[in-house]
């Protein structure tokens, strides 16, 4: 288990992430956590891997490439963007739409990624 990483309880789906410590494992309702991996190829009718576009005052990230969906019970639960550093995450709600902008230089950001509620976590 390292900092950032993303855990999920496969009973309750529960969704954490790592902020600080190093145990070796994370158990929730009784079981062991699922560490995610985020995927990063589509493999359903909606698109969920995360787009980066610059803008003036630092990057638009869109929820993808047809946007996902954004229902009760389907949505973009989060997006988030790592740089060395900081990790920045914007909270999604059903209804809004998939996509968020970040005050960061593109040159800093070493990862994307997303949560959808249904599909799981993924990564530009
Ligand atoms: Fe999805």
């Amino acid at each position: 288990m390292k900092l950032r990483d993303i855990y999920k309880c496969n009973v309750c789906g529960n969704v954490v992430e790592v902020i600080y410590g190093n145990t070796e494992s994370l158990v929730c309702c009784g079981e062991d956590m699922e560490k995610l991996e985020a995927k990063t190829e589509d493999y359903t009718v909606e698109k969920h891997v995360p787009m980066v576009e610059e803008t003036d005052e630092g990057v638009e990230v869109i929820v993808g490439s047809t946007l996902h969906p954004m229902e009760e019970k389907h949505y973009i639960t989060s997006i988030e963007v790592l740089t060395a550093d900081k990790v920045l995450r914007a909270e999604l709600k059903p209804g809004e739409e998939p996509k968020a902008e970040f005050a960061v230089d593109k040159e800093e950001i070493e990862d994307v990624r997303e949560y959808c509620n249904v599909h799981g976590l993924w990564k530009a």
